[in-house]
């Protein structure tokens, strides 16, 4: 008689279009260990996109959907074991808390919520319960971040005194952030906790240590009314969908010309009003654009980061300075934005649109001292964010495996990664450094 392990009993929570790997990851590639059973979302039309896919591109039943009122409930009924928090950001402290509370386990996009308070109320609700939660940090499981880790546990470059740190998002992919809910701070906590916490983490992970101070300057420098105005890129609509100004605009989301768009997010407005291709030059936008971060690590290394939001090219570079040397890790995700007004939306992409090989690169030097420099790797960039996405989901919802570089997140390093961004933003109003031991108990 063979002996089978217990599927786990998966509910997602949040069904929108990061959802979409997690169902497709369920439903396919982890039969004998993982299970979806249930889904829950305020929107039910967006639950029923994803039904739709499960029967027809999967060849499964649809799953029972429940109203975020019901969840406890779900939990109960369906027998979860554990759930998966897709929410938009502002909501995972509900879930994350409700879940533990209910004993079982947590899993949850990052960041791991928007603010102090809600981090408090989690790391609180985590201690009282003893609950498991995970933070899905995918950056970390990208290789060619590992091989950072590696190389700086091996100490290629010594001890590490500072890093420098840019990263680019483009004026397609930067802009999306400011067409929907992240550009309000209520929801998203503003880029740098939306963003920069995958950014943040990645330098805790590498440098295995903590945050312990920091200082910020932030800036709505591009988008927005007085952005728009200056540069004079505003067009003047409320949002895309059915207007004539739009149409001009390369700023904008054409919905209606991708049909996955249409049927997550056209289709499903009238329930809950929610437009993904709001005006990115609007006046209710409270969040930066344009953020510099200084910051103090406990082993006594510097940080110094910049995330810029209306970049010509998406990519990063960081830098480790070390007592042996030098590491930089240049990563190209492409060559420019392309205008969706000629080439169709990246994001919407337009029907019939011939995809372009869009160039990309991955590079690691060495820069010993004393000595030439060593390119370790140059190859273009692996897509699922570098191959990140596929090794993160075999972890989370595969047969256990072993840890070596410590690639799973918990509570505490969900905690430091949102510490960083929570920090500088107290820092872009006071000017002052603030202490990440004064905002959270980590
Ligand atoms: N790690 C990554 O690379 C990555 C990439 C994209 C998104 N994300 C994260 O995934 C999450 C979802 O992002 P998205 O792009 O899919 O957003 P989205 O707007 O497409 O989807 C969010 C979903 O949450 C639902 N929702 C909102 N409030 C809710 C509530 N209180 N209860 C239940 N459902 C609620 C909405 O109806 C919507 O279906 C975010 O936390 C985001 O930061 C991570």
């Amino acid at each position: 008689m063979s002996e089978g392990v217990t599927p786990v009993r998966y509910a997602i929570v949040g069904l929108g279009s990061r959802a979409d790997m997690y169902v497709d990851a369920l439903a396919t590639r982890f039969p004998a260990n993982a299970r979806l059973v249930a889904l829950c979302d305020t929107n039910e039309t967006r639950m029923g996109v994803h039904n739709r896919r499960l029967v027809e591109q999967h060849g499964l039943a649809a799953l029972p959907t429940y109203a975020p009122a019901d969840f406890t409930e779900m939990l109960s009924r369906e027998r979860v074991d554990a759930v998966m928090i897709c929410t938009t950001d502002s909501a995972h402290d509900d879930y994350l808390v409700a879940t533990v509370e209910a004993g079982l386990r947590a899993v949850t996009e990052k960041p791991m919520t928007t603010d102090v308070e809600k981090a408090r109320r989690i790391l609180e609700a985590q201690q009282r319960t003893g609950g498991r939660i995970e933070v899905t940090f995918n950056y970390r499981y990208n290789p060619v971040h590992q091989r950072v880790r590696e190389l700086l546990a091996e100490k290629v470059i010594g001890d590490v005194g500072s890093v420098h740190f840019e990263w680019l998002l483009d004026v397609q992919h930067g802009a999306d952030y400011f067409r929907r809910w992240h550009r309000n701070r209520e929801n998203s906590g503003g880029l740098l906790v939306h963003k920069s916490s995958h950014h943040f983490d990645l330098v805790n992970w590498w440098l295995g240590d903590a945050p312990d101070s920091v200082v910020g300057l932030g800036n709505l420098f591009f988008y927005g009314a007085e952005g728009g105005a200056r540069t004079g890129y505003a067009k003047d609509y409320a949002r895309a969908a059915g207007s004539q100004a739009a149409a001009t605009d390369p700023f904008a989301l054409d919905m209606a010309a991708s049909p996955r768009l249409t049927e997550l997010y056209l289709d499903a407005e009238h329930e809950d009003g929610y437009h993904r291709d709001r005006n990115v030059f609007a006046g209710d936008i409270d969040i930066e654009d344009d953020m510099s971060v200084l910051a103090r690590y406990r082993g006594g290394a510097s940080l110094t980061y910049q995330l810029t939001a209306y970049a010509p090219y998406e990519g990063y570079r960081v830098s480790f300075n070390g007592t042996k040397g030098r590491l930089e890790l240049d990563v190209l995700e492409n060559d420019y934005a392309r205008s969706p007004l000629e080439h169709g939306s990246r994001m919407g992409a337009t029907p019939g649109s011939v995809e372009e090989v869009v160039p990309t690169r991955t590079a690691i030097t060495l820069r010993p001292l004393f000595q030439p420099a060593e390119v370790l790797l140059d190859e273009p960039m692996r897509p699922g964010h570098g191959g990140g996405d596929d090794l993160m989901l075999d972890a989370l919802f595969g047969p256990p495996a072993a840890d070596p570089l410590g690639l799973r997140a918990d509570h505490v390093a969900g905690a430091r990664a949102l510490a960083i961004g929570l920090a500088a933003t107290k820092s872009f109003g006071t000017g002052g450094l603030v202490r990440i031991a004064d905002l959270l108990p980590i």
